[in-house]
């Protein structure tokens, strides 16, 4: 075996992984004003940036290779029913027409959900349940139909303002159907739907709610994220998701659901993306910054190895905020 492994030019030959910034999609963080950059305390060299600044990034990441971005805006104008999320002046709409003016061929992904607009943090409309008999207790739930509805008026928000993909990651049943016909109906067929499918309830998302102030503010996301025993589940969401008109799927996290990457590809043909999300990044980050590990150096090969590592495992794409270093790492910058 060791003949294949002899120098580094034998081992590029037979090397069955390659990766390259083609494939790579970078997240963005949108926040309102001119000229803004604010550091994301948890996620070491992400900051929010201001459309602006946004937009000087974007330029520099399609020098690099990179072909899309995926949008978040960051919203201070948060009520119960999340109204903001759907507004033609909302900032992640203002961010993406932007994009679209300023940086024209760059793929334009944008994040359809109510947790960074609802001021109770969840993905949806609360509804509360009145109890029949005295001992119980009011519960709170997230009502499935009524929040679709919404989901499909924010994607068509975004389609207007110039969404390539839009990207639904509530995790509410027909929430693609629903989007899809949207779509359709307002003269949007050609925008396509990039859905995070295979979303799991983790315990990964942290630095990312830090970033949007999304954290849930009474209970958690187990009601519709996925349960992280679960494998079988995540085939059902994303072949429910194809069936209702998906275009590209994705599995969520990335690191410690390689396994879950690696069934969905056996099993389906629709491009596959994978999340590399916000809390695997801040460990690659925290690990980097250790005062026993810095002098190594790692972060170079270990982002390179993890990233090679998600599409072995089948990802066809992969979203990760170490996408712009591993453009530059990966052009010998
Ligand atoms: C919103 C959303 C989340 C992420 C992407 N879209 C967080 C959540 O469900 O709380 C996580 C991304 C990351 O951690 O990088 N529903
Ligand atoms: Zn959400």
């Amino acid at each position: 075996m060791r003949r294949l492994r002899r120098n580094s030019a034998i081992r590029d030959l037979a090397a069955q992984t390659r990766l390259s910034a083609e494939e790579l999609v970078m997240p963005y963080f949108v926040i309102e004003g001119k000229n803004k950059r604010e550091p994301i305390a948890s996620m070491p060299g992400i900051s929010r940036l201001s459309i602006d600044n946004l937009v000087d990034d974007v330029r520099e990441i399609k020098k690099l290779g990179i072909k899309a971005v995926l949008l978040f805006g960051a919203s201070r104008r948060k009520d119960d029913r999340g109204t903001e999320s759907y507004r033609r002046d909302g900032v992640l709409q203002k961010a993406a027409a932007a994009i679209k003016r300023n940086a024209e061929d760059v793929v334009i992904v944008t994040d359809v959900c109510m947790c960074g607009y609802t001021s109770h943090g969840h993905c949806g409309i609360v509804k509360t349940k009145k109890p029949v008999t005295s001992n119980q207790k009011p519960e709170k739930h997230i009502d499935n139909e009524e929040t679709v509805k919404i989901l499909a008026k924010i994607a068509i928000s975004h389609a207007e303002a110039g969404a390539d993909f839009v990207a639904p990651s509530a995790m509410m049943d027909g929430q693609v159907g629903a989007m899809r016909e949207a779509l359709d109906k307002n003269g949007f067929g050609n925008t396509g739907i990039f859905a995070y499918s295979a979303k799991y309830a983790s315990h990964f998302y942290g630095p990312f709610r830090d970033a949007l102030g999304s954290s849930p503010k009474f209970g958690d996301r187990k009601s519709y994220q996925m349960d992280y025993r679960n494998s079988d589940e995540a085939l059902c969401e994303i072949g429910a998701d194809i069936e209702e008109g998906a275009d590209i799927v994705m599995v969520k996290p990335a690191l410690a659901y390689l396994d879950v990457i690696a069934r969905a590809k056996a099993v389906f043909n629709t491009p596959l993306a994978a999340f590399n999300v916000s809390g695997e990044y801040a460990m690659v980050k925290a690990y980097c910054e250790k005062p026993e590990t810095r002098n190594q150096k790692p972060e170079k090969n270990l982002v390179l190895e993890i990233l090679t590592s998600i599409k072995r495992a089948g990802a066809d794409l992969i979203i990760t905020y170490h996408a712009k270093d591993a453009a530059k790492w990966l052009k010998n910058l």
